[in-house]
């Protein structure tokens, strides 16, 4: 009996429905592998944030992570919400504009931002850039200049936390690609910059612990930290922040092992710890902004399989392969993720026997789950992962030239395809021959 899927889930047929939409009729309708979003799920996690803010009697931007899932029908339920959004490529930028998401709600993230993007960004004068380098400060500087435009600025700091997660997910310690380091007096030469730059206008500062962290201290000791900073920017500096941006993180449940607080939960603990510091410090509580991505669309989302052929080896688990894989969902080879995985025209059928499901790529990595309990399926049964909608469609490949799959939204038991499955066409369109 799987724990994530309710009574309210399950239709006439026995059916796993997503969005009050059948999930077998789905995989039948739009062809598999399809990834499916609930939207009322993303609507009620962004809301949930909302909540906790407007509880708290803060100013405050509940800013989407969009890397989690970036498309033009997300952006619009996002904006929808009243969410602002993060994006980190001109891709992301790209499309959040042709959703028409309101640009002074869109900050612009990144290690190494280029010339090009930082441009389109002044071009369309989005909210803020969040300045993570030296570099990116000159590069800023000299198209400001170019385009004798304004823009509105914060600072990233590698608030220097090493949050317990999976080693590849850690952002926020000294050793890092991301941001400015506090003990080396980085971030204070890079206020310094800023300041004087007539162009830019400070308005805080950033930090990120890392994702999918279920710590609630690391995110209290780093709201402590930026805390801290402000402090003495105000001391040193005569400069008084206005936002503080605490990134993202939040993690979410995948297995029954996974036992994390409510995403808003981590957001209310952050709050406080920030007003209480304000308070002590007689500083005026900042506006707070939070990034929060895997927590919007994490849950929401669901990957349905077909299964097909079937190994079974004398004294290990059987091999259930699937028609996806590796290609659109890189988690489990990329970080050892783990998910939950039912049988869409039975969610809740007695488990029989433990499988491996295997994707259909050529790599033996390519296994979506090492061991899952599932009733005995035959080729053709639908199999749903679960918990699926954050970075699986966003770092899927063409990997052996298999196209990407749909994506569909559901709400209220109507399904739209939002994101068109790749065609064979689709994946040549840009090859040139090489013959004349
Ligand atoms: N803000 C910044 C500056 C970030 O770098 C990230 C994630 C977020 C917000 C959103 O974090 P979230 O709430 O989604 O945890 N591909 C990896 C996750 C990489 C996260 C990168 N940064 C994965 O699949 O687990």
């Amino acid at each position: 009996m799987n724990s994530q899927i309710t009574k309210e889930q399950i239709n006439e047929q026995g059916h796993l429905t997503i969005g009050g939409v059948d999930a077998v009729e789905l995989a039948h309708q739009f062809g598999t592998p399809l990834v499916v979003y609930d939207v009322e799920r993303i609507r009620s996690q962004i809301r949930a944030f909302r909540k906790v803010f407007e509880e708290e009697n803060v100013a405050y931007a509940v800013s989407y992570a969009s890397k989690a899932f970036s498309s033009i029908a997300m952006y619009q339920v996002a904006n929808e919400e009243g969410a602002y959004t993060d994006v980190v490529s001109a891709g992301e930028l790209y499309t959040a504009l042709k959703a028409d998401f309101p640009t002074s709600r869109i900050s612009f993230h990144g290690n190494n931002k280029s010339k090009a993007e930082l441009e389109m960004a002044v071009d369309h004068h989005i909210g803020k850039i969040i300045l993570d380098n030296f570099y990116e400060i000159e590069l800023l500087d000299q198209i400001l200049q170019e385009k004798d435009e304004q823009m509105k600025v914060m600072l990233r700091i590698a608030p220097g936390i090493s949050a317990h997660t999976h080693e590849y997910d850690q952002t926020g310690q000294v050793d890092s690609k991301f941001g400015f380091d506090l003990e080396s007096g980085q971030a204070d030469l890079a206020l310094e910059k800023v300041l004087a730059n007539p162009r830019m206008e400070m308005v805080g500062v950033h930090a990120h612990i890392g994702s999918q962290i279920f710590e609630l201290n690391g995110f209290q000791m780093a709201a402590k930290k930026l805390m801290e900073i402000v402090e003495n920017w105000r001391e040193q500096y005569d400069y008084t922040a206005s936002i503080l941006n605490v990134g993202g993180g939040f993690g979410i449940k995948y297995t029954a092992n996974d036992n994390p607080l409510r995403p808003e939960e981590f957001v209310r603990a952050i709050i406080q710890t920030i007003k209480e510091e304000a308070n002590k410090n007689d500083f005026p509580i900042p506006e707070i902004d939070i990034e929060p991505g895997r927590s919007i669309v994490g849950p929401a989302g669901y990957n349905l399989y077909t299964t097909g052929s079937r190994k079974i080896i004398p004294g290990y688990r059987p091999y259930v392969a699937i028609d996806g894989g590796m290609g659109d969902n890189i988690r489990p080879a990329l970080y050892d993720a783990e998910y939950e995985t039912v049988l869409a025209s039975d969610p809740h059928a007695k488990a029989t026997e433990h499988v491996r499901i295997a994707g259909k790529y050529c790599e033996s990595g390519d296994i979506l789950a090492q061991d899952q309990a599932l009733p005995v399926t035959q080729a053709g049964s639908i199999l749903a992962m679960l918990d699926t909608g954050a970075y699986g469609y966003s770092m899927a490949s063409n990997y052996n030239r298999n196209p990407r799959p749909a994506v569909v939204f559901a709400e209220n038991g109507k399904a739209k395809l939002v994101i068109k499955r790749e065609s064979l066409e689709d994946l040549v369109h840009l090859d040139q021959s090489y013959e004349d």
